[in-house]
């Protein structure tokens, strides 16, 4: 794809990654994504902000086909699927100068082998002329990398954010034309992405705000030409409310599980209580992700293997760990053949949750009335919490 005109003076450039499948070998990508640069012409000076990820270097390169001068790279987050191609760049253009917060210098040193002299460090607040317009930086420290910062074009309103209100989507849209989609591809991102530094990501939203933002220009997904839209989602998704809502990763090897987890999905449906249900042999992570970003409680439930939780339940109870989403309750149901520690092990893998731990339910074989009563139970409890959030 060719360069895209945004206004006279900023253009878009990058790449629009239609086949990727998976970020970080972790992450699922089931819309593709984009690398999006943007290249902003002063009448002195020019600088392109951010690059694209090294696979599509040469995208980037024909784009800039024409352009004989850059003045500054702004690498604005020092992750390679930014600022991969910088080196190329440095060596196509022998005069630009990389800039970036200092913390972001060793990084470029480090990750890319960037020369110390070439890259020029800005302060929180500093400016640079281009001439007619103005870059503000602005430090946002962790989101998600401890470097991160955003660019605010003062004469344009425009705030060029990196992976801060990201999306992975592929699209030929240069702006938002599809906020249903774009909504679940945002949220998605800050799941798997965000989630885990949301006080920082308060502090940096409320940083941003004191700007006039006319235009949101992220380096994933398209520009937000009415940025309320997902600033008002980053709103609701960082607040410390929760919703009436339970996830319920599972797995069930011969059906007593199963059988137990209909039991409390039905249970829970019948009290008001909606349930995100995710059999972890066919689940999309990045839809367990985008589940526990509002979610009160979370149920696990397991059978026993060796011992302990099934080694696919081990690995979604680490991720909604690590990811440190505002739940508040959490519990544990599943079967056993003749004995068990699942619970203490699942309990020990979710420490950063702040969770009042619901009394687990666990029984030996195929649930019967006992079990089944401890269910509704567990239903009951959940409910009457969540009727007071
Ligand atoms: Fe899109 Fe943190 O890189």
């Amino acid at each position: 794809m060719k360069g895209r005109k945004i206004n006279d003076s900023v253009c878009w450039m990058g790449a629009v990654d239609w086949s990727r499948r998976l970020f970080d070998s972790l992450v699922p990508l089931p819309d593709g994504t984009s690398y999006n640069a943007y290249l902003v012409r002063g009448s002195e000076k020019t600088a392109l902000l951010d690059a694209v990820d090294p696979a599509k270097s040469d995208l980037l390169l024909n784009q800039l086909d024409g352009i004989d001068r850059i003045d500054y790279i702004v690498a604005q987050h020092v992750e390679q699927d930014h600022s991969g191609s910088i080196p190329l760049l440095l060596d196509k253009y022998p005069a630009a100068m990389v800039v970036s917060t200092p913390k972001a210098q060793g990084m470029l040193l480090d990750l890319l082998g960037i020369p110390e002299q070439r890259v020029l460090t800005v302060e929180d607040g500093k400016t640079l002329s281009l001439g007619d317009k103005t870059l503000e930086f602005i430090h946002t420290p962790w989101v998600h990398w401890p470097e991160t910062m955003c660019t605010y074009l003062r004469e344009d309103g425009i705030l060029f954010s990196c992976d801060f209100f990201g999306s992975h989507l592929a699209t030929t849209d240069l702006c938002v034309t599809d906020q249903a989609a774009v909504y679940e591809a945002a949220k998605r991102y800050y799941a798997e992405i965000m989630m885990p530094f949301r006080s920082a990501i308060r502090k940096n939203l409320a940083k941003v705000e004191t700007h006039d933002i006319k235009m949101i220009a992220p380096s994933h997904g398209p520009v937000y030409d009415q940025p309320g839209f997902i600033l008002d989602a980053y709103k609701d998704w960082i607040s410390d409310s929760v919703k009436n809502e339970v996830v319920l990763p599972y797995i069930s090897m011969h059906g007593s599980t199963q059988r137990m987890v209909d039991h409390l999905v039905s249970a829970l449906a019948e009290r008001g209580v909606k349930v995100h249900l995710f059999d972890l042999t066919v689940t999309d992570i990045g839809k367990l992700a985008i589940a526990l970003v509002d979610a009160a409680t979370i149920v696990v439930g397991t059978p026993t293997v060796l011992g302990g939780p099934h080694p696919s339940v081990h690995y979604a109870a680490h991720l909604a760990n690590v990811l440190r989403p505002k739940l508040r309750y959490a519990s544990i149901i599943g079967s056993y053949g003749w004995s068990s520690k699942a619970i203490e092990q699942i309990a020990g893998l979710i420490p950063n949750l702040k969770v009042e731990i619901l009394d687990p339910v666990l029984c030996r074989g195929c649930p019967q009335g006992e079990a089944f009563a401890a269910l509704d139970k567990l239903a009951g409890s959940i409910a009457d919490r969540h009727a007071k959030l």
